[in-house]
C-alpha cells in the first residue's frame, strides 16, 4: 500500500462532507475520495441489515479506487456496521464513534454527557456503550433527532431561523434539563446546526464534532502506519454520488465551508 493512495470517506449522503472539511484541514497533503449515497439517504431510519448491506457496498466502491484507509463519516454506519467493516476491510478503517467518545470523556467536567444522532445511532446505544467502557462513571443521556437531517439537507440551519430554533428546542430541552455539560454531535449532519444548538444549550455546554475528532484520529493512525502522504502538491478531491450531482453542487459548499475545485460523478452503487 502506497502512502500516495487516497483516503476513502463515505456517508449516507452529504453530511459526511462536514468531516471532509476537517480532513482537508488536518491532512492537507492527502487526496480524498468521497462517496455520498444520495440516492439512498437517509440510512438512519432503516433496518440494521439494510444499513450493513449499504455500508459494505459503499466500502467496496471505495476499495476499487485503491484507497489506503476507509472512513465511515456517518454516525449511523459507524454505530450499526462498524464492527463488520473493521473485521472485513483489507485497509485501516475508522468510524466516528470511538474517536468522538474518547474526546467527550476527556472534556466532561460533571460526568454528564448528551448524545444526539439519528434513530438508528441512538437505538444502537453505540456512543453510550463506548463512553461507559472508557469511563464507567459517566452518565449518558441520548436523544434521537431525526428532523435535524432534512433541516440540514434543505439548508434550514441559521441560528435565527424560527423553524431551526423550534426544532432545536423540541429535541434539546430534555438534555438541557438533565444538566449535561458536553454534547456529542453524533451525526455528521449536525455540525451545521452547531450555532443554533449552542445558542439553546448555552456557553457552558461543550459540543463535540464527530468529523473533527475523526480527522484527528485518522491522522494518528496514518502516521503510526507510515501511510501519511509527504507530497505537498495540492490535491483535488473527487466526489461520487448515487443520485444526480445537481443537488450535490447546491449544498456541497455549505458543508465544506467554501467552494473548492473538485469533480463530482454519479455512479450505480448497486453494482458493488
Ligand atoms: N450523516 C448520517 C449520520 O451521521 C445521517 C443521515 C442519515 O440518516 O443517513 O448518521
Amino acid at each position: 500500500m502506497s502512502s500516495q493512495n487516497a483516503i476513502g470517506v463515505f456517508d449516507s449522503g452529504l453530511g459526511g462532507l462536514s468531516a471532509v472539511k476537517e480532513f482537508i484541514r488536518a491532512l492537507p497533503n492527502e487526496k480524498i475520495i468521497y462517496f455520498g449515497d444520495t440516492g439512498r439517504v437517509p440510512y438512519g431510519t432503516r433496518s440494521r441489515d439494510t444499513i450493513k448491506k449499504y455500508a459494505l457496498q459503499d466500502a467496496r466502491f471505495l476499495l476499487r479506487h485503491n484507497v489506503k484507509m476507509i472512513v465511515a463519516a456517518c454516525g449511523t454506519v459507524s454505530s450499526v456496521a462498524g464492527d463488520l467493516l473493521e473485521e472485513s476491510l483489507p485497509v485501516p478503517y475508522t468510524g466516528v464513534v470511538n474517536p468522538t467518545a474518547y474526546t467527550a470523556v476527556r472534556k466532561t467536567r460533571n460526568g454528564k454527557i448528551g448524545v444526539i444522532g439519528t434513530a438508528a445511532t441512538v437505538g444502537s446505544h453505540s456512543y453510550k456503550l463506548r463512553l461507559q467502557k472508557l469511563d464507567a462513571g459517566v452518565e449518558v443521556f441520548e436523544k434521537a433527532c431525526p428532523l435535524f437531517v432534512p433541516l440540514v439537507e434543505n439548508g434550514i440551519i441559521h441560528r435565527d431561523d424560527q423553524i431551526t430554533r423550534l426544532v432545536v428546542r423540541r429535541y434539546m430541552s430534555e438534555l438541557k434539563d438533565s444538566g449535561v455539560d458536553t454534547v456529542i454531535l453524533g451525526c455528521t449532519h449536525f455540525p451545521l446546526l452547531r450555532e443554533a444548538i449552542s445558542d439553546f444549550m448555552g456557553d457552558g455546554v461543550e459540543l463535540v464534532d464527530s468529523g473533527f475528532e475523526t480527522a484527528g484520529y485518522a491522522a494518528k493512525v496514518l502516521r503510526e502506519q507510515g501511510l501519511l502522504n509527504s507530497d505537498t502538491t495540492p490535491k483535488t478531491p473527487e466526489f461520487f454520488v448515487s443520485d444526480t450531482p445537481e443537488g450535490f453542487e447546491n449544498v456541497a459548499g455549505l458543508f465544506l465551508g467554501r467552494d473548492m475545485e473538485h469533480t463530482v460523478t454519479q455512479i450505480d452503487i448497486e453494482q458493488y
